[in-house]
């Protein structure tokens, strides 16, 4: 069976930022770390395009939906790339092969009673695109989220029978005690289903930017329902002619922030039971990323472009530093400091500088030959299942766990460089034996280490790789990132600098 990982599709009605950057490259790392072990992955990503949000913005900035989402969506798709992310396909929602899909199954569940008409009366949020119960108000009439006022609403609409899912949901909730991570999140989707599910509307009367209702095109489907659906109807068209759903339904982990807990933890598996369709394994829900401690956020204004600090400091620092800095799964401040704070003294100097004088050492001494010799006693063993953790690590979805039980050896790397002292010992012929033995345990767990950083930093680990005199693509497996007490000799090339200084610090986004 395939894995398969979601990242949510994003709202086209603004630019994408640091946020949008964090949850595909979480997914990523994920993606990558299975491939090593060689499952075969999925990963999707992609825009939401419909529903009020992006109407609302549209006609802010006096254009249409489907403009601003053209202009918008290569916007996230280029993020992709950026981000060095390996999604497997970028989905839109405007696609016409989704359009055709979430009819077919919005029909399908009209067909066999899960849908009803009805009259819609209370709150609704157009910027959230979500109805609101009075408890989640704040002054009575005010989104807790956007803090603007809302009116109360009345519409005839049809509505989706979550209600009768009470039960069911509530039992895959006992049967799968992981199915929400963290603990935390699964507790309080757990308790939004314990007070009790109403029937939620699945329809907009007052709304043209969307998906038409099949039996009643005067309405369209509530983005939400079209918005979830794509995780599915993407597996339909993404490889013409080739049955991907077999392959890879359901979704192996769902990647997203906390923001949109309800509605994949309550709404989704809800719809897909009524569907008849496999619910996901598993949600994994992160944190926000914070600026003074505020979420950031498009409408706060305070977000930091992805963008920029790519271009200043390469992709993998971004990946690395939001994955070190932000524990997954709690919110967690970051700030230009922050980064460069951690490009200076981890990257550029725990690993880079390590990388660089190892290197350095073996071509001075070694003639550029990892000499073929036999490992320290005590090296050896603090590298004694250091793959097996990572893995667990993984398998709990625990990506701030394995890149820290990773970092941990690279420190361990650097204290053995100071405590072997390799410059002293080249000076007395006599431990000529001792030096083998401490280049080569070097170069090797340089290797370990980067094989297990390979996730998190991929163009990084790849040059290192290269210039360890490995650099087949093979060494990457997650099955080679176990420490050799006696590794074959091998050639090394020439490192350019991993981590570079960077002058100009990087302006804060207030200035
Ligand atoms: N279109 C819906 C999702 C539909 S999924 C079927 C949506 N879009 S969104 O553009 O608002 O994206 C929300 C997601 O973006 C969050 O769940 C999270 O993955 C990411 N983030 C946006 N801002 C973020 C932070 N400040 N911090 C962390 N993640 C952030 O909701």
């Amino acid at each position: 069976m395939g894995y398969y990982v979601t990242t949510p599709i994003y709202y086209v009605n603004a630019e994408p930022h640091l946020g949008h950057a964090y949850t595909t490259i979480a997914t990523d790392v994920l993606a990558r770390h299975m491939r090593q072990r060689g499952e075969e992955v999925f990963f999707l990503t992609g825009t939401d395009e419909h529903g009020e949000p992006v109407a609302q913005a549209a006609e802010r900035l006096g254009t249409t939906p489907r403009e601003l989402a053209d202009l918008n969506s290569p916007r996230f798709r280029n993020l992709v790339a950026r981000v060095n992310a390996t999604a497997d396909f970028f989905i839109r929602t405007s696609d016409a092969e989704h359009e055709d899909g979430v009819r077919r199954v919005v029909q399908g569940l009209y067909d066999s009673g899960h849908i009803y008409a009805g009259t819609y009366e209370g709150w609704y949020c157009p910027r959230c695109a979500d109805f609101k119960t009075e408890g989640e108000l704040i002054d009575g009439n005010r989104c807790a989220i956007h803090k603007i006022v809302l009116v109360r609403e009345k519409e005839d609409n049809y509505f989706f029978r979550l209600s009768a899912f009470q039960e069911p949901l509530e039992r895959l909730y006992a049967e799968r005690p992981a199915f929400v991570v963290p603990q935390h999140r699964y507790n309080e989707a757990l308790s939004f289903i314990r007070q009790g599910l109403t029937d939620v509307s699945m329809s907009r009367a007052s709304l043209t930017w969307g998906v038409p209702v099949p039996w009643d095109e005067r309405q369209v489907i509530y983005v939400w329902i079209d918005a979830l659906l794509n995780y599915y109807t993407a597996l339909s068209y993404a490889r013409p002619g080739q049955d991907l759903e077999s392959r890879f339904w359901p979704p192996t982990v769902q990647v997203m922030a906390k923001d949109i807990l309800k509605f994949h933890a309550v709404i989704w598996p809800a719809l897909l039971m009524a569907a008849e369709l496999e619910v996901p394994e598993r949600l994994l829900i992160h944190g926000y990323l914070l600026m003074d401690e505020e979420k950031m956020s498009k409408s706060l204004g305070n977000v930091i472009d992805p963008f920029q600090v790519i271009d200043m400091y390469g992709t993998d620092a971004l990946r690395y530093y939001l994955l070190r800095e932000v524990t997954l799964g709690q919110d967690g401040s970051v700030s230009p400091e922050g980064f460069e704070t951690r490009y200076a003294s981890e990257l550029a100097n725990e690993y880079g500088n390590l990388a660089s004088r190892s290197l350095a050492m073996i071509a001075k001494y070694r003639d550029g030959e990892v000499p073929s010799a036999e490992a320290g006693a005590e090296l050896i063993a603090d590298f004694d299942g250091l793959a097996d953790r990572v893995r667990e690590r993984f398998d709990a979805l625990d990506l701030t766990g394995a890149l820290d039980d990773v970092w941990q050896l690279v420190r361990r790397l650097n204290r053995y460089v100071q405590e072997q002292a390799p410059w002293a010992l080249a000076k007395d012929p006599a431990e000529a034996k001792r030096l083998d033995s401490v280049l080569c345990g070097l170069a090797e767990g340089l290797r370990v280490v980067s094989v297990l950083l390979y996730p998190f930093m991929p163009d990084t680990v790849a040059r290192l790789m290269a210039a360890l005199g490995r650099p087949d693509s093979n060494e990457l497996a997650l099955e080679r990132a176990r420490f050799d007490p006696t590794p074959s000799g091998h050639t090394i090339a020439e490192l350019p600098q991993l981590f570079p200084r960077v002058e100009r610090p990087l302006a804060s986004p207030a200035a």
